[in-house]
Order: C-alpha cells, then sequence, then structure tokens
C-alpha cells in the first residue's frame, strides 16, 4: 500500500517504517518535512525514498500550507498518510479531507497529556504508568480515535530523557504493527470509531 510519511524532526519512527516496510506491505512513496534541517530526510536519502521539504515558516497561514501540503501529497496518491513526529497543527480542512486515512503516534497515554513535553508532565503528575498513544487523526488535537496504545512503568529513577527513550522504544514496535494492520484492510475508521477485524476497538 502506498503512503506518505510526514515528520519534523530525528525520524526513528520513520526509520522504523522504512525498516519494517516490507514485511507490513508498505510503500513509502516520500517524506515530507516542514524543518529543512531534519534528520529524517537523511534517513529518507538514505533508504533511496524521495524526500520533500515544505518550510511552514514560508507561508502566511497555516490555510496556505496546508493546502500546499495536501497538493504535494496529493501529487502520490497515497492510501495512507502517517504522521512520524510531524509537529503542526492541521487545520480542519485538511483532517477532514484525510479522515480514516490519516494517523498520528503521540507520546503519552491519551487522554492525558495532548500537547507537547508529555515525559515531563506525567512525571510532574507523578504518574506511575505512562506509554504512547496511535490514533486516527481527526480535527481534534490529538484527540482523535485511539488505535493501540502501549505502557510503560515509570520508576523512582526516570527523569524525562530516560522515560523518553523507553517510550520512543515502544513507539518503534507499536506504529509497525499498526500500520500492518492498516496496510492489510484490518483497520478501519467508521462513525468516529477505530475497529480491528470489524471489532470496535
Ligand atoms: C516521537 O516521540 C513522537 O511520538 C512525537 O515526536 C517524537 C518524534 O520522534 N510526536 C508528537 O509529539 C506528536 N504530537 P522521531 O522523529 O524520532 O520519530
Amino acid at each position: 500500500m502506498k503512503g506518505v510519511i510526514l515528520i519534523s524532526g530525528n525520524g526513528s519512527n520513520l526509520q522504523s517504517l522504512i525498516d519494517s516496510s516490507v514485511e507490513i506491505k508498505l510503500d513509502i512513496a516520500c517524506v515530507i518535512s516542514n524543518v529543512s534541517s531534519a534528520f529524517g530526510l537523511q534517513r529518507a536519502k538514505q533508504a533511496g525514498i524521495i524526500g520533500h521539504v515544505l518550510d511552514n515558516n514560508q507561508f502566511s497561514s497555516r490555510d496556505e500550507f496546508d493546502l500546499k501540503l495536501s497538493e504535494l501529497i496529493d501529487t502520490y496518491s497515497p492510501e495512507i498518510i502517517i504522521l512520524a513526529g510531524f509537529m503542526r497543527i492541521l487545520t480542519p480542512d485538511f483532517t477532514k479531507k484525510y479522515l480514516g486515512k490519516i494517523i498520528n503516534i503521540h507520546p503519552s497515554l491519551l487522554p492525558k497529556f495532548q500537547g507537547l513535553h508529555t515525559h515531563v508532565r506525567a512525571l510532574n503528575a507523578k504518574e506511575k504508568k505512562h506509554g504512547v498513544s496511535v490514533h486516527f487523526v481527526t480535527e481534534e488535537l490529538d484527540g482523535g480515535p485511539i488505535i493501540a496504545q502501549s505502557v510503560v512503568d515509570i520508576l523512582e529513577s526516570d527523569d524525562a530523557d530516560s522515560l523518553a527513550r523507553r517510550v520512543l522504544s515502544e513507539e518503534h514496535k507499536i506504529y509497525p504493527k499498526v500500520v500492518s494492520w492498516y496496510t492489510h484492510g484490518r483497520l478501519k475508521l467508521h462513525n468516529n470509531q477505530a475497529s480491528l477485524d470489524n471489532t470496535p476497538i
């Protein structure tokens, strides 16, 4: 299945998708970054995947940027759009257009800790557990129907970095798995409800 991956930074989730792409039957048509220095672009190049930079600073409004982004995505006619550390809020027009075929990974056990700095916030809140969520993207920021989560215990000795490392390692397992459910036609979104093998999640 043809997919487009959107990134903003390091791209370690992109790497996990590249590494498992044959197994999960994902044909990565291109990688798009809104940040020109994103290391993920080098990962794409190394893997022989086309990389595009669409710098949001070159656009005067969110609408204009999202329109250009959607035009670029559409040139590839992807069946799935994968946000992998793409740190932009998307407009409702954009998310509506791709509803049901756009997914995101977020480093918290949603609905807890939407937005940024999730690890330090989980520590400050004295949570016992933290983790990662993969969800369908809707116009509600980090609020779309959850597809899968992986839980990590918070240790006494944890700081934000150690916790982030353990969560990221879970991200690298869970995201390819979820994408493979999608590429095999097992994962759907219907009436704001995610289902796997026709069973509501
Ligand atoms: C990951 O932890 C991902 O969950 C997070 O950014 C990081 C990107 O790392 N995404 C978000 O916070 C989105 N709200 P990566 O560039 O190494 O894949």
